[in-house]
């Protein structure tokens, strides 16, 4: 089946060809075609998480895992995942119609060893993908209700291997308020600058500032975070890396 710009995917993985809009409004359509440029600039240390997520995947340069991320926006962490992994089948997880458009352009050259479905995280997992060795989360949990990210866990445990990793990275809501202070401190800094050096425009502004005021966002504290872990029966749940209030979490399944 094609998925609307002009490469052939495994049917299992287009069900819904890109392209139709999903029910519902997508806050994510207006971020697409900007989100690789600016998200980097503006999320603190976008990179360095990235970077230390795929560093906690336990797996040889050659090993042919299967991963998966949900989420996974313009496929930007697909894009590193499938250079770092160049034997493994990796498959990306996303609701926006906009956001998986540009990864689709982004990804043809790992075709189809990479692929794409388009779903609706909230309602659960995706029936679709089966078992693999590891799940990606990063930036996308706190998009869901906890309820629903709590049943997208349940499915993600049932679907990784044993010895199967889980990894998120995620923003926290603090104990210590002053933490979220600093944070936003730090955030006006990095948009004023990338504002000040032209890397972003008013308009492009505008479209961030209304994603975070429309987009719904349900932040867990991060002992919020290890209960529901260990009760959907997670084990081994650490903190691998924490910045004010963006935490890269890691799990395994027994
Ligand atoms: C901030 S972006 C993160 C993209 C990518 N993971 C990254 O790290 O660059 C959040 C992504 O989550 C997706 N998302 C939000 N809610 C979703 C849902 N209910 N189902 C599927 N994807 C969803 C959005 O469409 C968007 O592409």
């Amino acid at each position: 089946m094609l998925c609307g710009v002009g490469i052939e995917w495994p049917p299992s993985y287009c069900e819904i060809p890109i392209g139709l809009a999903m029910s519902g409004v997508d806050p994510f359509a207006r971020l697409a075609s900007i989100y690789d440029r600016v998200f980097p600039r503006v999320v603190p240390k976008y990179d360095e998480a990235v970077d230390l997520m795929l560093a906690l995947l336990p797996y040889g340069a050659e090993a042919r895992v299967r991963l998966v991320e949900l989420g996974c926006g313009t496929g930007e962490v697909l894009k590193r995942l499938a250079t770092a992994f160049p034997q493994a089948e990796i498959r990306g997880v996303d609701s926006s119609a906009a956001m998986l458009e540009v990864a689709h352009k982004k990804l043809s050259p790992f075709a189809p060893r990479v692929s794409l479905l388009r779903h609706d995280l909230s309602q659960g997992w995706p029936e679709e993908v089966g078992e693999c060795e590891a799940v990606l989360c990063p930036y996308v949990l706190e998009y869901l209700a906890p309820e629903a990210q709590e049943l997208l866990l349940q499915g993600a445990f049932r679907r990784l291997k044993p010895e199967g990793r889980l990894l998120i990275i995620e923003f926290v809501q603090p104990n210590e308020p002053r933490i979220s202070q600093v944070f936003r401190d730090l955030e006006y800094r990095l948009i004023s600058g990338t504002l000040a050096r032209r890397q972003l425009s008013e308009e492009e502004l505008a479209i961030l500032t209304d994603l975070s005021e429309k987009g719904p966002r349900h932040p867990l504290s991060w002992s919020q975070r290890v209960e529901m872990l260990e009760r959907v029966g997670f084990r081994r749940v650490d903190t691998a890396w924490r910045f004010l209030n963006f935490v890269l979490a890691t799990a395994a399944r027994p």
